[in-house]
């Protein structure tokens, strides 16, 4: 197993030398067959989905408790009043007059037969302002998406009152401060998208309580302290995104528990420590991405197992061996 590994490491780094923009492909069997590809034509383009309740549509009808409905348009009234700017004219339908038609507001959804809202949904509309704490207020909100705007203050803490909540993505705005712990009683939370703030403070180790977990993107902010040991409870989650932030401490073993795990990318942070054989475990693994940080030690030759495996991004660490990789990222990391 050694053997192979070195020879794989000294064909990377081969390589490297040549290439800029390396996926190792590896086939299911063998992993000692190497192929290199452009990595631009594969991963340059990333189309998201835009996931709401299966449930919801929109325009709402009749049949919902109106105290609930009444509750709903304050909330969002709220949340409109905490906008500053709205260059594109994107909420000029949200007004108290026009409360029967909630449902029909921009980047309002219902849901079905009710005039109840269950998503939120406004990226890219270049929103200026803070995000309302009214927001808690709306108890059947499942989507929550205002990414690429550029909010800035406070994640409210009061979000914690949002039981259905499923899909949270704050990324790609200017807020600050830390992340409320409290985010962690959403138990339904699947995704949590907060890269590209100005996030401070520590990653809450309360997360680790988020059983439904499936993504935590919260890379490009100014996150401190250690990577939560505790996330190895959320043992549903595929994608865990924490680079370019500054945290510190080692990769924690217990990850190896993580049977879903696809993406692990911790790049450029001053992570120390040596890299967890238990990784290995982690049949799924796509995308390892430890690149800019302080690891010591050697690449575990376990790794040979993951056959799943297209990018393993190890540069600029103190390794003892393999230290010339130069695996460069696509634009897929957020
Ligand atoms: C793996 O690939 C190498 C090189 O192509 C080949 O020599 C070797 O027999 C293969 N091993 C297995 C187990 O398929
Ligand atoms: C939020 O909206 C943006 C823009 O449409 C989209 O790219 C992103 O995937 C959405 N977030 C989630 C979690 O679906
Ligand atoms: C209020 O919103 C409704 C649609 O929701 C729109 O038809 C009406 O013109 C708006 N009224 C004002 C005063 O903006
Ligand atoms: C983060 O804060 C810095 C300085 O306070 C500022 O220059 C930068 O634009 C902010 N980033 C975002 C995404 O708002
Ligand atoms: C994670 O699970 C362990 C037991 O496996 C438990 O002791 C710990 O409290 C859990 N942590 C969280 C944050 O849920
Ligand atoms: C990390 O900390 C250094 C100072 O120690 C600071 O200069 C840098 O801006 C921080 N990076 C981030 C992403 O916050
Ligand atoms: C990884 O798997 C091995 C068996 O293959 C097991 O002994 C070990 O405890 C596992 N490690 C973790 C962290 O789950
Ligand atoms: C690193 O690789 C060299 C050969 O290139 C080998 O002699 C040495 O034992 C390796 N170091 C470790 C710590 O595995």
């Amino acid at each position: 197993m050694r053997e192979g590994q070195m020879e794989r490491c000294v064909l990377i780094e081969m390589l490297s030398f040549a290439m800029l923009l390396i996926i190792l492909s590896s086939n299911a069997n063998n992993n000692s067959n190497l192929h290199c590809h452009d990595i631009q034509g594969r991963f340059s383009v990333v189309k998201h989905r835009v996931l709401v309740d299966a449930d919801s549509t929109r325009p709402g009808q009749d049949g919902s408790d109106n105290d609930d409905h009444e509750r709903d348009v304050e909330a969002l009234l709220s949340f409109k009043n905490a906008i500053i700017l709205d260059p594109m004219q994107s909420l000029s339908t949200w007004n108290a007059s026009g409360s029967e038609q909630l449902c029909s507001w921009n980047g309002i959804w219902c849901r079905k037969g009710t005039q109840r809202v269950v998503a939120i949904i406004l990226p890219q509309l270049r929103l200026e302002g803070t995000i309302s704490p009214s927001i808690g207020a709306l108890s059947l909100l499942h989507t929550f998406n205002l990414s690429h705007n550029s909010f800035t203050g406070r994640i409210p803490p009061q979000l914690r009152n949002l039981k259905a909540l499923s899909i949270l993505d704050l990324s790609f705005n200017g807020l600050e401060g830390s992340i409320p712990t409290s985010l962690a009683d959403c138990m339904d939370l699947q995704l949590i998208r907060l890269s590209f703030n100005n996030l401070t403070g520590s990653i809450p180790a309360q997360f680790g309580g988020l059983v439904n977990l499936k993504q935590l993107r919260m890379s490009y902010n100014g996150l401190v302290g250690n990577i939560p040991i505790s996330l190895s409870n959320c043992t549903q989650i595929q994608r865990i995104v924490l680079g370019e932030n500054n945290l510190t401490g080692t990769i924690p073993p217990e990850f190896g528990r993580l049977g879903m795990l696809e993406i692990l990318s911790l790049s450029d942070n001053h992570l120390a420590g040596s890299i967890p054989i238990s990784l290995s475990n982690c049949t799924q693994l796509q995308r390892i991405l430890l690149d800019w940080n302080s690891l010591t030690g050697t690449i575990p030759p376990e790794f040979g197992r993951l056959s799943m495996l297209e990018i393993l991004s190890l540069h600029s660490n103190s390794l003892s061996n393999c230290t010339q990789l130069i695996i460069e990222l696509g634009h897929w990391l957020q």
